[in-house]
């Protein structure tokens, strides 16, 4: 009897309530908003008060940039997750997205392993590098773990035991020499001011620096001028909330030209139609003029991505036998990324 209960305990568990119905996914086939322009940017940046805690920020990526360069390690810049759009300033209610982090959070590591130092943009409590690996749905450690013969201590099952010397090794190298800053967000706004100062402290690097922004960024958000200090009482406006967003400045074109000109830049382009994907990156990467777009679909994420380039568009696949063995991705996607940040720091110094 318990056994059945624990069955189906561990079936329920499995019930993924956030893979979405293909079949009603929205359709983004409409055209795009403009880039950003430098008066976007400025009356943005004037018009939203930044984040208190920004000079903490600053100071900290700073000294993470001087140590780092000092040691000769190129920096990426990953960010990871989705950004928020506050309802109410004392905010109970909030317009999220479905990211939780997973490409960002594996990405980094792969760049950690290829000897990169990696400044961690991502959305508080979403999936961090390393500890990922042990997340309450996918590896809840607390299944693994038992006690001693004598009561004492706590020891790790021999299911997760190779793993977590393998992980815990990575994650203690890393730490001890410094490679990795985490660096929060919530709302879209504290993205924004973050991205742009982290941008500006790294141009000082010039070209080793890279960003490969794997956040996925709201396109819509309620101007601070709009937003109610309280919670929005459910009698208000005849008991309808009627929500009117603005559109997000599309500030990819003011990091390319003005936050950080001689990085190498990465953007995601997500959509749920196959029939538009590639022809939507190319048009984000000419809009942009950046190096890459990597187009990836909602539904085949995990397996399949485009590199999208300004002569070349080229598909990643994981192998059937490499998915069902676990193999990540984002394993095949940094070498290549690496390779053209190379290629990338070379041209520039001949220029
Ligand atoms: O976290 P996971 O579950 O693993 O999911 C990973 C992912 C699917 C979120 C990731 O792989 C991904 O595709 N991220 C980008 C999602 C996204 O914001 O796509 P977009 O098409 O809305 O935007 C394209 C680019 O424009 C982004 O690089 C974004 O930084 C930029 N942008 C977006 C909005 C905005 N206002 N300004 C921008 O510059």
């Amino acid at each position: 009897m318990a056994t059945r209960e624990n069955n189906e305990k561990r079936l329920l568990s499995r019930v993924a309530t956030s893979v979405p119905d293909a079949q009603s996914a929205i359709d983004r086939s409409l055209p795009e908003f403009p880039a950003a322009t430098p008066i976007d940017e400025d009356s943005y940046f004037r018009l939203h008060k930044p984040p208190a805690y920004l000079s903490q920020i600053s100071t900290g990526v700073a000294s993470f940039i001087n140590e780092n360069h000092g040691r000769r390690r190129k920096i990426v810049l990953v960010t990871s997750g989705g950004t928020t759009v506050p309802l109410e300033n004392n905010t109970v209610r909030f317009i999220d997205n479905f990211s939780a982090g997973t490409r960002g959070a594996t990405s980094a590591e792969y760049f950690l392993e290829q000897g990169y130092s990696v400044i961690f943009l991502h959305r508080e409590f979403s999936l961090l590098p390393y500890s990922r690996h042990f997340s309450h749905t996918t590896n809840c450690l607390l299944d693994h773990l038992q006690f001693s013969q004598d009561g004492e201590r706590v020891e790790v099952d021999g299911v997760l035991q190779k793993d977590l010397l393998s992980v815990l090794a990575q994650y203690q190298k890393v730490k001890a020499n410094n490679m990795l800053l985490l660096v929060p967000f919530t709302t879209v706004h504290q993205y924004l001011f973050t991205l742009k100062l982290i941008a500006q402290e790294l141009s000082v690097i010039g070209s080793d620096a890279l960003f490969y922004l794997a956040a996925a960024v709201s396109d819509f958000f309620l101007p601070t001028s709009r937003i109610p200090e309280h919670k929005i009482q459910s009698q208000e406006h005849g008991g309808k909330l009627v929500v009117d967003l603005e559109p997000v400045p599309k500030f990819l074109r003011r990091l390319v030209d003005s936050w950080a000109p001689i990085a190498m830049i990465v953007s995601f382009k997500l959509e749920t139609d196959n029939t538009i994907l590639i022809k939507k990156a190319r048009t984000a990467l000419e809009r942009y003029n950046h190096q890459l777009v990597i187009g990836n679909l909602l539904q085949t994420r995990k397996y399949e991505v485009v590199f999208v380039t300004p002569d070349n568009e080229h598909w990643i696949r994981l192998s059937k036998d490499a998915a069902e063995h676990k193999v990540e991705i984002e394993s095949l996607i940094i070498p290549r990324i690496v390779a053209m940040h190379k290629t990338w720091i070379e041209s520039r110094e001949t220029m």
